[in-house]
C-alpha cells in the first residue's frame, strides 16, 4: 500500500532518485529542498515540493503536524569533503543541527522509519581492502564526522523514542536513471567530471596523486548506481517495519582506479580525455571499496550495475541529452 514519504533533499542527484522510484512504486512522496544544491527540474511533478531549509524549525513543525508522514528519507546535507575542511562550522550546523530538527520533529509526530545517507567517509582509512558494516570508523574530515554523529543520535533516538532507523553508507555514487543524473556546481564528482572534459566542457581532467599503494598508483574508489542505491532504500523502508535499526554499506564491491574510470570513459565516449597529474589531495585513502555483503544476505539487494563501463554510459547518455544538465532542462 501507498505510504507517505518525506523525501529532504529531494531535488538532489540522490534524493531525486528515491523521489523517482518511490513514486512508481505508489508512494505519496513530499520532497523537501532549499535548492542550495538541488534543482526543481528534477522533481516530477507527481511529488509535491516543500521549499524550505531543514533550518527553519517552525515550518517543518507545521509541516510535520499537517502531513502525518510514514517515513523520512534524509539525503539532505553540504556534501563536499574539501569544503568542509575549510568551513566545519557548516558541515556541522547543516549536517548534524539540522538532522537534529528532523529526527525531533520525528519523534513528537510519531514518524518511526527513518532512513540516512550516511558515507564511505566515516570509515577514514581503512586498512582492509573490502569495507564492512564492522570495520573501525575513523572519519578523516568534518563531512565524515558529521554523519557519524548523526549515526549516533540515530542511536538514541531509536532506543529513547522508538524512531526506527537504517543507516546506509554510500560509496561513490554515479550514473543516471529515468531522464535524471548528475549536475552538481561545483561539480566534485570523478565521472562527471570526466565527462565535461569528453563533451569539450572542461580541457582537462586532474589526476590527484599517482603514487599511491594501488596497482597503478592513483586512488581506487567502488561505483554504485543511483538506481541501485534507490532500490536499497526501498529494501529498507520495508524492512524497517521488522527491524529497530539498519546499517549497511553501499557499494559494488568492485574496486576502480582514476585511471581505470577515465580509461572506461574513452571506451564509453569515444573521447581523448586529457589528464593532468596534480598532487595528493590531503584526506583521501587510497582505497575505498565496500562490502555490500550484508545487505544482499539480508536484504536481497544485488546491484543491477555492476559494471563500471554500464554505470559511466548511463551518465554519458545523460550528459549528451541535456549538455547543460539542469540549466534550461525542463521536463
Ligand atoms: N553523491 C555521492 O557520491 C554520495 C556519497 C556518499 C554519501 N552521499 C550522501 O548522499 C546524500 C545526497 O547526496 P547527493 O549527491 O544527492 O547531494 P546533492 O547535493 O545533489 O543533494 C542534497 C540536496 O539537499 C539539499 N539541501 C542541502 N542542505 C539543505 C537544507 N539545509 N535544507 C533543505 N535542503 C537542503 C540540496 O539543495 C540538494 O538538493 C548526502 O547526504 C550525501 O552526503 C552522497
Amino acid at each position: 500500500m501507498g505510504q507517505k514519504i518525506l523525501v529532504t533533499g529531494g531535488a538532489g542527484y540522490i534524493g531525486a532518485t528515491a523521489v523517482r522510484l518511490l513514486l512508481k512504486h505508489g508512494h505519496e512522496v513530499t520532497a523537501l529542498d532549499n535548492l542550495s544544491q538541488g534543482h526543481r527540474e528534477a522533481v516530477p511533478d507527481r511529488a509535491r515540493l516543500v521549499l524550505t531549509d531543514l533550518s527553519n524549525r517552525e515550518a517543518l513543525g507545521t509541516l510535520f503536524r499537517e502531513s502525518k508522514f510514514d517515513a523520512v528519507m534524509h539525503f539532505a546535507a553540504s556534501a563536499l569533503v574539501g569544503e568542509s575542511m575549510q568551513l566545519p562550522e557548516k558541515y556541522f550546523r547543516n549536517n548534524v543541527t539540522n538532522s537534529l530538527n528532523l529526527l525531533e520533529c520525528c519523534a513528537a509526530n510519531k514518524v518511526s522509519r527513518f532512513v540516512f545517507s550516511s558515507t564511505a567517509a566515516t570509515f577514514g582509512d581503512p586498512q582492509t581492502s573490502l569495507i564492512d558494516e564492522n570495520s573501525p570508523k575513523n572519519p578523516l574530515n568534518p563531512y565524515g564526522e558529521s554523519k557519524l554523529q548523526v549515526e549516533a543520535m540515530l542511536h538514541w533516538f531509536q532506543k529513547i523514542h522508538g524512531v526506527r532507523y537504517a543507516v546506509l553508507r554510500f560509496f561513490n555514487v554515479a550514473g543516471a536513471w529515468d531522464g535524471h543524473g548528475e549536475h552538481h556546481d561545483p561539480e566534485s564528482h570523478l565521472i562527471p567530471i570526466v565527462l565535461k572534459v569528453a563533451q569539450g566542457k572542461r580541457e582537462s581532467v586532474s589526476v590527484f596523486g599517482s603514487d599511491y599503494p594501488t596497482p597503478d598508483g592513483t586512488c581506487v574508489r567502488d561505483y554504485v548506481h543511483i538506481y541501485d542505491l534507490a532500490v536499497a532504500h526501498l529494501l529498507v523502508l520495508d524492512a524497517l517495519k521488522e527491524r529497530d535499526a539498519l546499517a549497511y554499506n553501499l557499494g559494488n564491491g568492485n574496486g576502480f582506479s582514476v585511471r581505470e574510470v577515465i580509461e572506461a570513459s574513452r571506451k564509453v565516449t569515444g573521447r581523448p580525455i586529457p589528464t593532468v597529474e596534480s598532487p595528493r589531495r590531503p584526506g583521501d585513502p587510497p582505497v575505498l571499496v565496500a562490502s555490500s555483503a550484508k545487505i544482499s544476505k539480508e536484504l536481497g539487494w544485488k546491484p543491477r550495475y555492476d559494471k563500471l563501463e554500464e554505470i559511466i554510459q548511463t551518465a554519458w547518455d545523460w550528459h549528451q541529452k541535456y549538455p547543460n544538465g539542469y540549466e534550461g532542462k525542463k521536463e
